[in-house]
């Protein structure tokens, strides 16, 4: 999903090469040092094992991707010269603070996907090239998500049982796109927080998708993190502080947007 939404909104002026899976496996060193072989004064990095519960039976091939490989692409961007962008994640937290995490707080993943992705933060660190990673959350636009689901189900008028004992804000990857260019023209270093203003439980985001698309929010019901019973533990406030970064527009007014008929068409937003 991000990687598409980088390709479609890259600033005038800049001259972006695109390498999908199939061109570019990022666990294959021997295939990403000469993919920077024309030292590019970036490199940006959307790949990601993200399915969360799968993450839990299979840490190791999910760490090797979202962990080892991120290392390996710094010392490959280092030795070219270049700076990385890579994203992370609210689920590197525990979600027990009672305020939105800010870039400074200590991690405490809970979870397989959560440990891995903090292994790519802290490798990224450790490989001396100039990075920044920006940590986002519940993303959605063009591809599987929460919001895609929640926009099948409501136009099928389909029963949703959702989760409100989680926090966050639901991102639009066009948003997050645009913050990720803009740190990129000003050449920040270091760690950013950027998801949509506003938060949301799950179950929020839910009706919000089934009003928007004008369907009755009768059949939506509410259940607790245990009572949906999730393979991986997740953070119960997993908010962004976004005021270091200026976070995208406000998650309620994108969401909205985004199912409209003319913007996200017959695939959903
Ligand atoms: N989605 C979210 O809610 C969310 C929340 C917080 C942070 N993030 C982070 O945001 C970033 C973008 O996520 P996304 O939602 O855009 O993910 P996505 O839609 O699942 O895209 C990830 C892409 O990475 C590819 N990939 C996996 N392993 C690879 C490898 N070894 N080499 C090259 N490509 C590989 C995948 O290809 P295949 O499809 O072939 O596997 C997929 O196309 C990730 O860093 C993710 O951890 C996402």
């Amino acid at each position: 999903m991000l990687g598409r939404a980088m390709q479609a909104v890259v600033p005038f002026g800049v001259d972006l090469r695109a390498f999908s899976r199939a061109e570019l496996d990022i666990v294959d060193e021997l295939g990403v040092r000469p993919a920077l072989g024309s030292h590019p004064d970036w490199v940006i990095n959307c790949a990601a094992w993200a399915r969360v519960d799968d993450a839990e039976d299979h840490e190791a091939e999910a760490t090797r991707i979202n962990g080892d490989a991120v290392g390996l692409l710094g010392k490959a961007a280092r030795d070219a010269g270049s700076r990385v962008m890579h994203f992370s994640t609210d689920y590197v937290f525990d979600g027990t603070l009672d305020r939105p995490y800010r870039e400074t707080d200590v991690p405490n993943p809970q979870g397989a996907y959560g440990r891995g992705k903090l292994a790519g933060e802290c490798a990224l660190a450790a490989s001396e090239c100039r990075w920044n990673v920006i940590r986002t959350q519940w993303l959605y636009g063009g591809g599987h998500s929460f919001a895609r689901i929640m926009w099948n189900r409501a136009r099928k008028g389909l029963p949703s049982r959702v989760i409100d004992d989680q926090w966050g804000a639901p991102t639009h990857v066009a948003e997050l796109a645009t913050v990720a260019w803009r740190l990129v023209q000003e050449n920040a270093n270091g760690t950013w927080h950027a998801a949509a203003v506003g938060e949301a439980s799950w179950f929020d985001v839910g009706q919000k998708v089934y009003e928007a698309v004008g369907a009755d929010p009768t059949p939506l019901s509410r259940c607790s993190t245990a009572e949906y019973g999730s393979k991986a533990p997740r953070p119960a406030n997993g908010r962004l502080d976004t005021s270091k970064t200026g976070g995208p527009r406000a998650w309620d007014e994108v969401l909205v947007e985004s199912v409209q008929p003319d913007r996200c068409g017959e695939a959903g937003p």
